[in-house]
């Protein structure tokens, strides 16, 4: 198939310099072990994250898509004429296509730093939408960036779905809100979803799946170190946590070390003693004010906000 997709290759020069063997090796010597999530997102990872989103107990990506369903109208409405979308972490683009129809958005820019992925899925959306200009840029949108020129004159809506900007602590989503605002043109918006803070019974269920699915997800980080690096690591010797704080208003996600153990990692020991925590991931949760201020204060300004009967998610529309 030709390519019928602009590709822009804006990967930072140093994203090779970070590696799951660094990370591990610097995030096991902390006096509280910890890991990135990003290292998450292998493909067998990428599939359970998917089939997390089936399941009954985690609201967050259907009750999300059936907001932006509903809101379709009126987000086309406040996105006007010329628009295009920038998807961040654009992945599979399911969630851009609940949009496309209504909005008939002239551009498309997927932004991902997964390069293989982001050019299969910008390309299938290519073939799917003919009358749409579709681009990809391959970046590390965490980081300040440039929009290409094959937006020059159009009207960039940022699409940020999924509470993903839930995984960065409210510091890191402040920066990175700055650094969006920086990047949009003031004729621009962003269209963001959030999660929201809600019952507790009902956030430790949704990262507690009857079916382990969650649990699966986050034991596949040992998996991988497992697959890829020289370790003894032993993923059975550990289990899935994961719990609301409501002091932090944060998912913790942990894997606890279920006896003593020593686990070599090249030739370096680590002693994880029973009951220690490796902290692999943070899930922050907001009020729609909250949302509202930390957004406010990097620059944009809400225009509308949507959210399911329930009040568990929320969509924001914010002017830049
Ligand atoms: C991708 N991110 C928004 C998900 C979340 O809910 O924080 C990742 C996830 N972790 C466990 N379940 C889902």
């Amino acid at each position: 198939m030709a390519l019928a997709v602009r590709f822009f290759d804006q990967q930072p020069a140093d994203v090779a310099d970070s590696s799951l063997r660094d990370d591990v090796l610097q995030g096991f010597a902390q006096a509280q072990k910890a890991l990135p999530p990003k290292y998450f997102y292998d493909q067998r990872g990428s599939e359970l994250f998917e089939a997390i989103t089936r399941q009954p107990e985690y609201y967050p990506t259907r009750t999300e898509e059936a907001i932006l369903a509903a809101a379709s109208g009126e987000i086309a409405r406040l996105a006007g004429r010329d628009a295009a979308l920038v998807e961040l972490g654009s992945g599979a683009s399911r969630k851009a296509r609940l949009l496309l129809e209504a909005m008939r958005p002239v551009g498309y820019l997927g932004i991902d730093i997964s390069r293989d992925f982001l050019l299969a899925s910008t390309q299938r959306l290519a073939a799917d939408y003919p009358w749409l200009d579709v681009s990809a840029a391959c970046a590390d949108f965490c980081r300040p960036m440039t929009l290409p020129d094959s937006l020059d004159g159009l009207r960039p809506v940022a699409f940020f779905p999924g509470s993903s900007i839930g995984n960065f602590t409210p510091e890191e989503a402040g920066v990175f809100l700055r650094n969006l605002h920086r990047m949009l043109p003031h004729t621009g918006g962003l269209l963001i979803g959030v999660d929201l803070i809600k019952d507790q019974a009902r956030l430790d269920a949704a990262y507690n799946d009857a079916a382990g699915v969650t649990a699966q997800f986050n034991l596949n980080l040992l998996e991988r170190i497992r697959r890829e690096l020289d370790t003894d690591l032993d993923p059975t010797r550990f289990r899935h946590l994961a719990f609301f704080d409501p002091i932090a208003a944060r998912i913790e996600m942990h894997l606890v070390s279920t006896r003593d153990q020593t686990v070599r990692l090249e030739d370096r020991r680590f002693t994880f003693r029973a009951g220690e925590r490796l902290h692999t991931e943070n899930s922050y949760k907001y009020s729609l004010e909250g949302f509202r201020a930390l957004a406010e204060d990097a620059g944009f300004r809400q225009l509308r906000v949507w959210t399911d009967p329930a009040k568990l998610f929320a969509v924001f529309y914010f002017a830049a």
